[in-house]
């Protein structure tokens, strides 16, 4: 039996998709889709996110898809079976998935961890900001000043650790696509009841309307500069919120049996992906009106971004609430813990069967010993310097890696392979058809866009130090992030494959539209 015969393939549809869709919910649709909507001209943001979604995101979510059923491989296996230069690119996904994103992502389920268990006796007492940055976190005045491991935070991130590790060792159709046909249902649910509780908080519906719905077309001007930032903010978010350019969907798709419908499946990921983020946009905007109106302080004041928002802003609310306060605590902590968890079991993945094709080890052992650095390396983000670190890294992955990424991903599979191949494969594969717009997307649009973003956070960049970090701070936690995971790429491709290993799956007929 060859090595790609014995690939496990997902038991059903619902279960890849769910899989996926579990990818793309995470955090983000929680506490980055809202405060972006916020901070962007509120309803008027909708308008170049979904342009986004349209021009960027659904494209390059079939063009991942797409790359990984046709190859059957991981990234880095896909990626060297088109052009054995580009390998590293293709291990660069996954490594920079799993130690820029999941190692952090793995401690933040930890917070959310501590915070599940705060609920039960609102434990944060009555000054959450306090709680949350100096009992809590205890964070350091530098990133260099380490200090000592916060324990519960360690325990937390432990048994996140060990979650994934007991959904991942498994094969994906008894592990992670049986986890995400539990996960993603509950996952609805629960979040549906938290939006229709929080809607109907006094003063909820107002800070909806006046915050959230307002549409404020001037804000998303493409004349003005302040406009541009606003589109340039709506593309970072569609590609951060759909998993892309990390090689996941790659890795994903490679399950897949041979007739899928590709497109189809692409299409709906992204549309309840974006669903979703908008749905639980409800339930951020009222929560946070109805703390506001139950303070009397301004809207503009209460809301906050990133980890504030979960760890402060919310556990006030809940302090603030009539009635049933630890269950509105647990429902909230619950849903960032599934959304998480979902996601993290994909960051894991994609390496995990990176490393399975490259060294042939049993896909036990290759998780059992990825979980386990996974565990190691989330060390440092728990110590008392964990959210300074956290937040460079965050800043440096999310404006340079993750874009670039997905340029070359652009310009490897739509120019070097070409953009028809790939049409062709996924129109053959059943399901909607892929019209020839998607070749001018992924050719021309995309990328595009992409060199446009890099462009402007390196401007960004270059104009001031980012958060008010020291040179030395982003150097050594930024730039040796991107350098150490590009140094790490390089070496793992230069181990020779396994024979037979390198010949294609695909029909070799797909060729000879490469003359
Ligand atoms: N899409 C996830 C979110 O919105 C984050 C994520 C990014 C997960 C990249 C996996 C890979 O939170």
């Amino acid at each position: 039996m060859t090595a790609s015969s014995q690939r496990a393939i997902w038991g059903s549809k619902i279960g890849f998709l769910l899989a996926a869709i579990g990818s793309a919910i995470g955090l983000g649709n929680i506490w980055r889709f809202s405060y972006m909507a916020y901070e962007n001209g509120g309803g008027a943001f909708l308008i170049p996110y979904l342009v986004a979604l349209f021009c960027a995101g659904i494209p390059l979510m079939i063009l991942e898809y797409a790359l990984g059923h046709r190859e059957k491989a991981s990234p880095p296996l896909a990626f060297a079976r088109i052009n054995r230069l580009w390998e590293p690119l293709g291990w660069w996904m996954p490594v920079v998935a799993f130690f820029g994103i999941n190692l952090f992502y793995a401690v933040v389920i930890g917070w959310c961890m501590n915070y599940f268990c705060l609920s039960l006796n609102l434990g944060w007492g009555a000054d959450t900001e306090a709680f949350f940055f100096k009992t809590f976190l205890q964070t350091s005045n530098s990133p260099f000043n380490l200090g000592g491991i916060r324990w519960p935070i360690l325990g937390g991130t432990a048994l996140a650790w060990f979650i994934c590790w007991a959904i991942c060792y498994r094969e994906v159709n008894r592990g992670i696509e049986k986890a995400c046909l539990f996960f993603m249902p509950l996952l609805v649910v629960l979040t549906l009841i938290l939006v229709g509780w929080s809607v109907r908080l006094d003063g909820a519906m107002e800070a909806i309307r006046d915050f959230y719905l307002k549409t404020d077309l001037s804000r998303i001007s493409l004349l003005t500069a302040g406009g541009r930032k606003v589109w340039v903010a709506a593309f970072g978010q569609i590609f951060f919120t759909l998993s892309l350019g990390f090689g996941i969907m790659i890795t994903y798709a490679s399950y897949l049996p041979k007739k899928t419908d590709i497109t189809g499946t692409a299409i709906t990921t992204c549309l309840v992906n974006c669903a979703y983020s908008i749905v639980a946009g409800f339930a951020v905007f009222g929560t946070i009106g109805f703390m506001a109106k139950a303070k009397g302080v301004p809207f503009e004041e209460a809301i906050a971004s990133g980890p504030g928002l979960a760890f402060v802003v919310y556990p006030e609310a809940i302090n603030q609430l009539p009635m049933f306060n630890q269950l509105f605590g647990v429902l909230f902590f619950l849903v960032l813990i599934v959304a998480g968890i979902s996601s993290m079991i994909s960051l894991t993945e994609a390496f995990s069967c990176a490393i399975c094709d490259k060294f042939m080890v049993s896909r036990r052992k290759a998780v059992s010993i990825i979980c386990g650095i996974g565990l190691i390396g989330s060390i440092v983000f728990t110590t008392q310097a964990g959210l300074l670190i956290l937040d460079i890294v965050d800043h440096f992955i999310n404006n340079y890696a993750l874009i670039i990424g997905g340029i070359l991903e652009c310009i490897l599979v739509a120019w070097l392979l070409k953009s028809q191949v790939m049409r062709r494969h996924v129109n053959e594969s059943g399901g909607v058809r892929l019209p020839s717009l998607w070749d001018i997307c992924v050719r021309f649009i995309t990328p595009v866009i992409l060199l446009i973003m890099v462009g402007g956070a390196l401007l960004g960049d270059f104009s001031g130090a980012y958060g008010g970090y020291s040179v030395k701070a982003l150097l050594l936690f930024g730039g040796g992030m991107l350098f150490g995971t590009r140094l790490l790429s390089f070496i793992l491709s230069h181990v020779p494959w396994r024979p037979g290993k390198m010949e294609a799956e695909h029909d070799p007929s797909d060729e000879h539209l490469l003359t």
